[in-house]
């Protein structure tokens, strides 16, 4: 593998933070002085633009697209051998949890068989695997995991993202792959898909709508764009191995709802605490019960370590202005995006 990484491929970059890492190449490459060519594999969405906003004028970065289904072999390895990167950060995956719980041959045919596919084509190329996984790989009964903590996933989700992990540590070398375990990720989507959680409950707090949410469910919620830059600064670090990717502290639905209507200047009046049984029976219209750990809580040192900065830990209150600012700027990004919106 070469020293100078320029050629990376992004898998499910129509994705949340697929997006949100494409749109953090272009305004920090690879390196300075380096030509940074980007391949970004999407599945059915048809309108990824080929120019970036917020791009940087010194930013040397070429973006191309390719559609496939990570499913099918013959497509897959004719596109990423042609395309011969030094690193994929691989995040295609089906996530929506009740999806997964009801269709779990499905989600273990995109997590598991996909994930198969491009473990045993980085093995094939010689290249760098950054698998982009999940805190719901554990069951939320220890009061603080760290990277070398039992997997016990709870749901068909993490069972399959827990499948992935396998795959990933037993097919490559140690030197060749990284496992980047996220938590729940807010911010603004750059190709204005479906919104998270935090804009979901700004839409619904401004339109006086009431907000039903869960104030025993812990995570250690993070700012997206945030976790894309964590995720590149690893990569070029060439560390290896397990990492949580996170903020700081773990916080509840609820609590977080708060805080996004106050940072808002929105009125918490209609943001209704609830148990996550009851949150549970309120959305069972959206698919069945799915189990969710009560209370995860990553710990990131070794993330602090390899980066080596306080600063990459931004406070959950820091990200909110952050968001607030981003989220101002996305009516501009939206004019200027090549795409539907
Ligand atoms: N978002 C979170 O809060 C969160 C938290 C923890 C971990 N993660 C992990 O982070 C990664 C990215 O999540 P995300 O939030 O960006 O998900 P997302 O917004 O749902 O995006 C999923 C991406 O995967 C692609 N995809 C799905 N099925 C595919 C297939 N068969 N072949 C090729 N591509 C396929 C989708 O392509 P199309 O849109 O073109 O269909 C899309 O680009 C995932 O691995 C997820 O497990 C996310």
């Amino acid at each position: 593998m070469s020293d100078r990484l320029r050629k990376i491929l992004i898998t499910g970059s129509s994705g949340f933070l697929g997006a949100i890492l494409v749109e953090s190449f272009f305004k920090e490459p690879w390196a300075d002085q380096d030509h940074t060519q980007i391949l970004g594999l999407y599945n059915k969405y048809n309108d990824l633009p080929t120019k970036w906003p917020n791009q940087q004028p010194k930013v040397d970065v070429s973006f191309v697209t390719g559609r496939v289904d990570i499913r099918d072999v013959k497509a897959l390895t004719d596109i990423v051998t042609d395309f011969s990167p030094d690193i994929v950060i691989h995040c295609a995956a089906l996530r929506d949890l009740e999806y997964c719980e009801s269709y779990p041959a499905k989600a273990g045919s995109v997590n598991v068989v996909g994930t198969e596919n491009m473990v045993s084509l980085c093995n094939k190329l010689g290249c760098k695997l950054v698998y982009i996984s999940t805190d719901m790989v554990y069951d939320g009964t220890a009061t603080l995991y760290n990277e070398t903590s039992g997997l016990h996933p709870v749901n068909e989700y993490g069972k399959s993202k827990a499948a992935g992990e396998e795959l990933v540590r037993n097919g490559l070398h140690t030197d060749s792959w990284t496992i980047i375990r996220i938590s729940r990720l807010y911010g603004v989507h750059p190709l204005g898909r479906e919104p998270d959680l935090a804009r979901t409950i700004l839409e619904r707090t401004g339109n006086n709508q009431e907000v039903v949410l869960p104030t025993d469910e812990y995570r250690n919620v993070t700012y997206a764009p945030w976790a894309a830059k964590a995720i590149i600064a690893l990569s070029k670090h060439n560390a290896f191995g397990v990492f949580h990717v996170c903020g700081d502290l773990p916080i509840s639905k609820y609590d977080f709802g708060i805080m996004i209507a106050k940072q808002f200047g929105s009125s918490t009046e209609r943001i209704k605490p609830v148990s996550s049984e009851h949150y549970q029976m309120s959305n069972a219209s959206h698919g069945p019960a799915v189990t969710r750990p009560k209370r995860v809580m990553l710990n990131n040192t070794k993330l602090r370590t390899i980066i080596g900065s306080k600063s990459m830990m931004p406070t959950i209150a820091d990200t909110l202005k952050m968001f607030k600012m981003d989220l101002a700027e996305y009516k501009v990004k939206r004019k200027n995006l090549k795409c539907k919106m």
